[in-house]
């Protein structure tokens, strides 16, 4: 009831606030122009293929829908932001200021999207967040105009907490990439795990995307911890997996992650990341018929099975969908649009998921097992699991 009343008292500021957008620029509904959207993803680096999967994802769901959404046409332009944040300022103008773009949605790396989230709340463009999981996105940093399809990065990381502290560990050592995910997925987890009863003993960490681990895995070994939790991410967790058993560590100190671990990667990862279990709001073996059925286009249309950042994508452009459908295409009712997309429920094949107040996914975890080349599901760590939203004045 209480959490009810919360919700409703969110909607009716959001309402007022959204009403207070920058004004609006004419509509080009009635005229029946295509609707621009700016995607700004990775396309070289260490998260190359996490942009690949999303773009896959939000470009099928508009194909199955003969590239039209709310009748309007769907139009892209594209640019590689190298999950670069010191290039994500002028990244973002370029497609706001030159482009024209109607619509954001970017990227996978926390500092690029937070880039990206600062100059969408200046401009009043909407942005959908399709990866990047930075806290402040749907905290400190919220705005009416801006809405996630995938997680914040407290998350998956609180919800390993309480399944490590629940297997019996008690000092765990973590290690990560030194910027906002990696930092606040740790964050999560120690929040999580500490209020079980654990002791993180040693927060280890290098600068993303560095993946000289050896130095790193030396001291777990010389630590001797119960357990070690992980957030590594594309091809640098590749190498983590892949080194972590090279070490000698595989079978001695057990290693847990939140799923970025094993995502996209157990091809290359090979028998090094067999039997790990992770966290995260998508799986293998879901079998519902939503699930087989995106999976299946997929598959049929990129000759690859699909990860968590194309159903991110995928949900990215059926988010999209939703608001429009409920402004008749029409982009200019922003202050509807947000109303409607922020109180609909959306058929994600992870499950059917709500937004928060704030504007991520309030969703099921699911912890999964690394069995051959697929993260199977075998239970839920966290049922419907809401971000705090910390910080959030909407
Ligand atoms: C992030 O930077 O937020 C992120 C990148 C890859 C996977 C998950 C999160």
């Amino acid at each position: 009831m209480n959490r009810r009343i919360v919700a409703r008292t969110g909607w009716l500021m959001l309402a007022a606030v959204a009403a207070a957008l920058p004004a609006p620029e004419p509509s080009r509904a009635a005229e029946g122009a295509k609707i621009k959207v700016g995607l700004m993803l990775p396309a070289t680096g260490t998260y190359a293929a996490l942009g690949t999967a999303i773009e896959n994802g939000f470009r099928l769901y508009v194909q199955e829908r003969g590239g039209k959404l709310a009748g309007r046409e769907i139009e892209f332009v594209r640019v590689d932001d190298e999950s670069d944040p010191a290039k994500a300022t002028d990244n973002v103008n370029k497609l706001i200021k030159r482009d024209h773009v109607d619509v954001l949605v970017g990227s996978v790396h926390s500092g690029v999207a937070m880039a990206m989230a600062k100059a969408a709340k200046d401009s009043g463009t909407l942005l959908i967040v399709p990866n990047a999981g930075a806290d402040a996105i749907t905290g400190s940093m919220c705005a009416p105009n801006i809405f996630r399809s995938s997680f914040s990065n407290w998350q998956p990381g609180y919800a390993m907490g309480e399944v490590v502290a629940k297997r019996g560990h008690r000092n765990v050592v973590t290690i990560t990439w030194k910027y906002a995910a990696g930092d606040e997925s740790v964050g999560g987890f120690r929040e999580a795990f500490e209020k079980a009863g654990g002791k993180v003993v040693k927060e280890l960490s290098l600068p993303f995307p560095n993946v000289e681990f050896q130095p790193l895995l030396t001291e777990i070994a010389a630590t001797k911890p119960d357990a070690v939790y992980t957030f590594f991410a594309g091809g640098g967790a590749v190498k983590f997996v892949k080194d972590y058993a090279a070490a000698g560590l595989k079978g001695k100190i057990p290693l847990y992650g939140a799923g970025f671990l094993t995502d996209g990667t157990l091809e290359a990862q090979g028998p090094d990341a067999e039997g790990l279990l992770t966290t995260l709001h998508y799986a293998d073996g879901l079998n519902t018929p939503r699930d087989a059925a995106f999976r299946q286009s997929y598959a049929k249309t990129f000759k690859l099975p699909p990860d968590v950042y194309a159903v991110q994508g995928y949900d990215a452009a059926q988010m999209l969908a939703v608001g429009l459908a409920a402004v008749n295409g029409d982009l200019g009712r922003k202050a509807e649009f947000i109303a409607a997309l922020g109180k609909a429920p959306i058929e994600s094949p992870r499950a059917t998921f709500t937004l928060s107040p704030s504007h991520n996914p309030v969703q099921d975890i699911y912890l999964r097992q690394v069995v051959g080349k697929e993260n199977k599901v075998i239970g839920v760590a966290s049922k419907a699991l809401a971000d705090p939203g910390r910080g959030c004045k909407l």
